[in-house]
């Protein structure tokens, strides 16, 4: 049986959520063996200001590092709030947060084009504003969600294109050239224009890549209409999937890296359409592995093992600068039952099960 040991990890892009919802959740990354995240700022209100006595009508980083260790987040050797980026957002509160050790990355989300992003504004607004410029000055890395905002639907998902290849056609480019010491991370890529973009950067570009655009496609979530695997951006085409494994098996990887996107949602479909975002929480190094092997790893290799080692554990806390985990853990190759988290808001549904799949290949030991 396949065995091997790693070091704790840590999981840089998640939504831990608020409410009921948040200590479950934190409970479910510690279990599988996450020693820090980059938690996400699309709580409610947003995470975007930073200090609880600034009077703008948003929850502060400060706030919110506040609930998340203290619902079981003093358990990670680390972890992130990024601020979200409004139209209130100002070059000063960049540079004071900077200054006070509080703010270490921003994160951009394209107005109304996915959850939570109801308080975002545009990119070429944030430019202007000076915002961009001083991320630049100040070293605070730039998070982005990579699609463009109130694409007409014809547009969006084209047989030619779709909100992310036009992302990183003409927005990205043109960022990266303008702020060519902007320190950017290209999050939850799913297409082949975005590696291709994140390569051929400096190194100051990154990107991060979840289980499920590394194991479906968008065929796998319109056959039977899988709601479950409905999160944006949306899984891509098998060419881009390629690119995506190509990248993560990379002997020379040193910019793709692990990030869940986990975004619990306790009800998903409704009436009227379906809350986008996938649950992964609890098994994402199980569910890399099984990626890993699906794009042709053979993960009982010590040399293979070492290149997944770089890309869930390396990579991304080096560009981050976070601190070297103190633990590991032991993924085995032995099927594991999948199960809801139960949570006082309702219960969560874990991306396999959604599909119907009872185990999966993979399980964890401490
Ligand atoms: C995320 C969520 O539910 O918060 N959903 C998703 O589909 N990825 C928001 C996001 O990261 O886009
Ligand atoms: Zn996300």
């Amino acid at each position: 049986m396949t065995a091997f040991t790693l070091p704790k990890w840590y999981d840089l892009h998640t939504h831990l959520r608020q409410d009921g919802l948040i200590a479950p959740i934190i409970r479910a990354h510690l279990n599988m063996a996450c020693c820090g995240v980059v938690a996400m700022p699309n709580t409610k209100p947003p995470a975007a200001k930073i200090r609880k006595d600034d009077p703008l009508p948003y929850t502060s980083i400060e706030e919110y590092r506040e609930l998340i260790l203290r619902s079981g987040g003093d358990g990670f050797t680390d972890f992130i709030v990024p601020l979200y980026l409004t139209k209130d957002t100002t070059p000063q509160m960049i540079a004071d947060g900077a200054k006070s050790g509080l703010l270490r990355a921003v994160k951009y989300y394209p107005p109304h084009g996915t959850t939570g992003a109801d308080f975002s504004t545009a990119l070429s607004g944030l430019i202007q504003s000076g915002v961009i410029k001083a991320l630049e000055d100040h070293n605070i890395l730039l998070c982005v969600h990579g699609e463009e905002h109130g694409m007409a639907s014809e547009d969006y998902f084209s047989r030619s294109s779709n909100a992310e290849e036009y992302f990183y056609r003409e927005r990205m480019p043109r960022l990266i050239e303008e702020f060519p010491k902007l320190r950017v991370v290209c999050e939850h890529i799913t297409t082949k224009v975005a590696v291709d973009l994140v390569k051929k950067s400096g190194g100051g570009v990154v990107a991060n890549i979840t289980p499920q655009h590394l194991i479906y496609t968008v065929g796998h979530l319109l056959q039977g209409l899988k709601y479950h695997l409905y999160c944006l951006p949306l899984v891509k085409f098998a060419e881009d999937r390629q690119a995506l494994r190509d990248a993560v098996l990379d002997p020379n990887n040193t910019k793709f890296f692990a990030g869940t996107d986990s975004a619990p949602h306790t009800v998903k479909a409704t009436e009227c359409g379906c809350a986008a975002g996938c649950f992964t929480a609890g098994i994402a190094p199980q569910l890399y592995a099984e990626a890993f092997e699906m794009a042709g790893a053979d993960l009982s290799q010590s040399a293979q093992q070492k290149i997944f080692e770089k890309f869930l554990c390396h990579v991304g806390p080096d560009f981050y600068g976070l601190e070297k985990p103190k633990g590991t853990f032991t993924l085995v190759k032995e099927p594991q039952a999948l199960a809801k988290t139960e949570t006082p808001d309702g219960d969560i549904t874990p991306l396999p099960l959604g599909l119907g799949q009872k185990t999966i290949p993979w399980s964890i030991k401490a």
